[in-house]
């Protein structure tokens, strides 16, 4: 075999899109962050993956206890139970909803139902990079529409990238990492311009959002022909380990999204534990209060520091900080904060950070590293 012979069977089939690196890193483990900065993992604040600070509902781990004799059977691979229970919350029917390994499953299965190989796919940038991942591991082309500070999108910019091989458009509303929201009404007026797209709101934070049910795409699932909504119980819901989240939409397009979907994508143990955690609205409150209290806080602290300043209007449970004007990189200001035991992440843009919004105590324990941190570089 010469040299320019490829290796071996996989090197010559592998689709061209997937020999590009990869492009979603995700933040690091505690275990990987106490390696890196040489703090033992039980002093480590992780405040890098936009997680729930308050952890899951109680009752959600209850469930998941009381699972343990039923391993050995085979889930429900209709989820009817939780759709019914998702339906009735969102005034729709069960008909209206699909459920996924995570919403970002469900992306993927809207990429296969509804392009084909060689169709555009669109996205914000900065957002979030799996859109384009699963783009390319479809064989789809991924179009970026590129945001500058202060990142708020128009639809304008939706329109210059629209071309007759658009198929589906993610909007993500509030957007990662800049933790700002697409109004709706803006949302509703791009939905109708891209009318032969697929319009999909990732609703992934949209519950730490001021007034979220004011928010929410969920009501243009049945009005427009083209809207989609994606929702997760990895974030307000607190169970990312348990892989669960679903998709509103007009009941053909759940009926063509379960054609793509596996059988026995999730097992009972995520739909049982969702169904508790969706009822229990005492720890979704206590969640969402300490999100909204905790942001403010932030977002206080933050400017009131020399050479800091928050992105405006975060509505996610994290907060976007330019670093810049305190003379460091981002990546230099995620290292020295590291070093404190704060985990963040500074590998999305130069000039800002993105950090994920703590209990109090832990957001006051950050400010003071933060000025412990900017001291000993001054
Ligand atoms: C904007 C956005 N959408 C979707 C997800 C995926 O969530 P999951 O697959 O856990 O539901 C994330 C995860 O960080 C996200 O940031």
């Amino acid at each position: 075999m010469s040299d320019s012979q490829p290796k071996n069977t996989f090197e010559r089939l592998v689709l061209a899109t997937l020999q590009e690196p990869e492009l979603y890193v995700p933040g690091l483990s505690v275990e990987e962050a106490s390696q890196r900065y040489h703090v033992s993992p039980e002093k480590i604040v992780k405040l890098s993956s936009n997680e729930n600070p308050l952890g899951p509902s109680p009752d959600a781990m209850k469930v998941v206890e009381s699972m343990l004799t039923e391993l050995h059977r085979y889930p429900d691979s209709k989820a009817l139970a939780l759709r019914a229970v998702i339906g009735e919350k969102e005034g729709l029917t069960r008909d209206n909803v699909i459920f996924g390994a995570g919403s970002s499953e469900i992306m993927s299965f809207i990429i296969r139902a509804f392009s084909n190989p060689g169709d555009e796919i669109v996205c914000m940038d900065p957002s979030f990079s799996v859109y384009t991942e699963l783009t390319k591991a479809d064989n789809r082309v991924s179009v970026q529409i590129p945001l500058q500070p202060p990142y708020q999108l128009t639809k304008e910019a939706v329109q210059a990238v629209l071309t007759e091989r658009t198929r589906v458009i993610f909007l993500t509303r509030p957007n990662n990492p800049t933790s700002c929201l697409i109004p709706l009404a803006l949302f509703e007026e791009i939905a109708l311009m891209a009318k032969d797209a697929v319009v999909v709101s990732d609703e992934a934070y949209v519950e730490f959002a001021d007034d979220y049910r004011q928010q929410t795409a969920a009501s243009l699932v049945n009005k427009l022909p083209n809207v989609m909504v994606t929702r997760t119980f990895s974030k307000a819901y607190g169970i990312p380990n348990l892989r669960i989240g679903y998709a509103l939409g007009p009941a053909n397009a759940i009926q063509y999204l379960f054609r793509v979907k596996p059988k026995w994508n999730v097992g009972n143990v995520a739909q049982k534990a969702a169904i508790a955690a969706l009822n229990d609205a005492a720890h979704l409150e206590k969640t969402l209060k300490t999100v909204s209290e905790g942001r403010d806080y932030l977002n206080q602290a933050f400017n009131a520091i020399p050479g800091l300043e928050v992105l405006p209007g975060a509505q996610g449970n994290f907060i976007m900080v330019k670093v810049s004007g305190a003379g460091m990189t981002a990546e230099q200001f995620t290292d020295a904060l590291g070093s404190e035991g704060y985990i963040i992440r500074g590998d999305f843009l130069p000039d800002y950070v993105r950090i994920s919004i703590g209990t109090m105590n832990e957001n006051q324990g950050l400010i003071a590293a933060t000025q412990r941190i900017l001291e000993q570089a001054s």
